[in-house]
């Protein structure tokens, strides 16, 4: 029972730091509420954990994705996480010690995975609120991810709305509807970006 208790004021801690962070960068979170941990494991469940290689993470909030790509057995030093805001950053690192957290804007990779310079990624998982960003920052930040994966792996991307937050670029990716999960608070959508050559 205590145990029980302790693990909902957990939870309880991650939203209210979650809504605390919306109040104070509205645009920049982008959602009301964490993504659900339902969502979160379908997303990691792409994670090929015979690659050998890490695993990239957009945008982790208070954590629920990060968590979601530990407990699928990826080592928190194979983990590099990239978030905006130095509050959840802070968080992030107490709560989950030994991943790489940056705290760094994915829009410029160049500059945000400067130690990480020619490190190949198994897959991205990103919870960037995408709609916020002008299309054509979205179409740069999926080909510049790419770049950094083998071909035929996937940037993973979540979304609230019914079509893929990044248009159709059909010379230069593939976009694939992996599930719609309706635990989440809004139901999400979850899509896939690969290369062309896979
Ligand atoms: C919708 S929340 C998702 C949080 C968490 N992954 C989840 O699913 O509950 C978006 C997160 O992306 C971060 N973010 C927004 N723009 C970013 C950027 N350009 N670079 C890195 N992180 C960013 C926000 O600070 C926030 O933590």
């Amino acid at each position: 029972m205590r145990q029980i208790k302790s693990r909902l004021a957990a939870k309880f801690d991650d939203e209210i730091r979650f809504i605390k962070g919306v109040m104070s960068q509205p645009k920049t979170v982008g959602a009301i509420m964490p993504t659900s941990a339902r969502t979160a494991a379908r997303m990691a469940s792409i994670i090929d954990l015979g690659s050998g290689l890490p695993v990239l993470e957009l945008g982790p909030g208070t954590g629920v994705i990060t968590k979601a790509i530990l407990d699928r057995g990826v080592k928190p030093e194979n983990l590099v996480s990239v978030e905006y805001s130095a509050q959840f950053v802070q968080h992030l690192a107490t709560k989950y010690p030994g991943v790489n957290f940056i705290n760094g804007d994915a829009f410029n990779l160049d500059e945000t995975l400067r130690e990480f310079q020619g490190q190949q990624f198994d897959c991205v998982i990103s919870g960037i609120p995408l709609l916020n960003f002008p299309m054509h920052r979205r179409v740069k930040l999926i080909e510049d991810l790419l770049k950094l994966m083998p071909p035929g792996r996937p940037v993973v991307q979540f979304s609230y709305g019914p079509v893929s937050p990044v248009i159709a670029r059909p010379d230069s990716y593939k976009i694939q509807h992996f599930d719609f999960v309706v635990r989440n608070i809004p139901p999400a959508q979850i899509w896939h970006y690969k290369s062309l050559h896979s």
